[in-house]
């Protein structure tokens, strides 16, 4: 027996368009696309989901999260926060290297995948690192499953960077994925931190972290990856660009060179540490209100390419100190579709727009297989959204399990209403499934 969902008479945003049409989903699948007002009260389904008034988008596909499991399980894990992403409407996510063990070799990227494939509501894929020595592992790792190679040329959380110019050289030379880079020069930065030391002691106020991790360090090191990929020609995508000066290098169209932006640097500036203090402190760090002028303006000029959340939680007690001794990165999964629905309703970005950077772009950069999109055939990956629906963050609606967000006391105007992953109803109106339903690997076509 196949199990039909019909969601009738919603607006459809997909491929730069927006229309009134249903959806009828079939098993795990987007059986049928039905374009136009009319009702289908023939149609053969087991739940129909009446929708007028709703948007209905691809789920999202949040390309950078960090969900902390193997390793950090007081920080989060992936119970957890593949809950918040569901009710974010974020129905695949794509996980970084900095776990313990770090995923640089296949064995970890295997213990991984199977702590997702026993625990996450949501799709899945993950990210192989770049060490100085895991050339091996790199070449080997299979195209199909692995998103990418994450390469810090900056170091963060966990301490995984890659500094040496042969070493860099060689990963470029020899990458056969895309190649997604952390960009703060390092040296830049530990000077810069050594001199604000000297007046301020050995834990600075956070407000000296955007001083420190400099708009100099990240624009010095974007440009040597930029540089490095056009001297091999390998695919490479810019992480959380965050300065109006690293736009430059980067051109509309450009096949080979890309850049993302992470919900922190579209949301916040350094004025907000006075506000929110070591909350918004994040690798890079969120820089002036002029930088975030520029990024916002480049979602819809084409030097951004996609728009991800860097879901980096930590426990708050991680996040006491200043800008030397306070983790960096805040959650961000379970609020980045409300956030940037904002944006457009200020008239930054349109809609379909919204849907390419946070739907399509991810799966089309990654070459990712039958999602991303409203086609019939293509998984029934789903998100339903209303607009005019006020609604105030507070923490007992937080599922990270680090249960804080710097935009606790937020109101804001849209609400995820129903999110599907593979067809199944993972969330509905404030409430995640506890149905044993699990999201899957994904796959490239590579
Ligand atoms: O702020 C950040 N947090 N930047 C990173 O690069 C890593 C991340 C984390 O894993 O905490
Ligand atoms: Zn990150």
């Amino acid at each position: 027996m196949h199990k039909r969902t019909l969601i009738h008479r919603a607006t459809l945003v997909n491929e730069g368009r927006s229309f009134k049409g249903s959806v009828l989903i079939e098993d795990d699948h987007i059986e049928e696309i039905m374009e136009g007002e009319e009702v289908y009260p023939g149609l053969p389904s087991d739940t129909i989901v009446e929708a007028a008034g709703c948007y209905l988008l691809p789920g999202v596909i949040d390309e950078h999260v960090h969900f902390r499991e193997p390793g950090f399980t007081h920080k989060a894990d992936w119970t957890s926060e593949s809950r918040a992403a569901a009710a974010g409407g974020v129905t695949t996510v794509m996980d970084m290297p900095n776990t313990l063990p770090h995923t640089t070799t296949a064995a970890a990227l295997e213990e991984k995948c199977a702590v997702a494939t026993a625990k996450s509501l949501v799709n899945f894929g993950f990210f192989i690192g770049a060490t100085a020595d895991n050339a091996e592992e790199l070449r080997h790792a299979d195209r199909r499953k692995v998103c990418g190679i994450k390469l810090f040329m900056g170091a963060s959380t966990g301490n995984m960077l890659v500094d040496d110019e042969a070493a860099l050289e060689h990963i470029f030379e020899e990458a056969r994925l895309p190649i997604m880079v952390h960009c703060e020069d390092p040296h830049r930065i530990a000077a810069n931190m050594a001199a604000v030391q000297a007046t301020e002691g050995p834990d600075p106020d956070v407000r000296f972290h955007s001083q420190i991790r400099s708009a100099e360090a990240c624009y010095a090191s974007t440009e040597r990856a930029v540089e490095l990929a056009r001297r091999f020609g390998t695919r490479l995508h810019v992480a959380h660009v965050s300065t109006a000066r690293e736009l430059e290098l980067f051109t509309p169209g450009d096949a080979l060179v890309t850049a993302e932006a992470c919900l922190p640097h579209l949301l916040f500036c350094d004025e907000d540490y006075a506000r929110l203090g070591a909350r918004i402190k994040c690798n890079p760090a969120v820089k002036t209100a002029a930088d975030r002028a520029a990024l916002r303006q480049a979602l819809t000029d084409g030097r951004i390419l996609t728009v991800a959340t860097d879901h980096a939680p930590h426990a708050l007690s991680d996040k006491t100190g200043g800008a030397a001794r306070a983790a960096s990165g805040m959650p961000m999964v379970q609020f980045s579709l409300p956030a940037m629905l904002e944006l457009v309703d200020e008239g930054i970005l349109p809609l379909p727009r919204l849907v390419e950077l946070m739907c399509h772009a991810p799966a089309r950069l990654f070459r990712m297989e039958n999602r991303g999109f409203l086609r019939e055939g293509y998984k029934a990956d789903l998100v339903l959204v209303r607009p005019h629906r006020p609604w105030t963050l507070t923490p007992n609606r937080i599922e990270s399990r680090c249960n804080w967000s710097p935009l606790e006391g937020h109101t804001f105007q849209w609400r995820v209403e129903k999110t599907f992953c593979n067809g199944f109803l993972v969330y509905n109106h404030g409430h995640v499934t506890d149905e044993d339903f699990r999201g899957e690997a994904v796959t490239f076509d590579r």
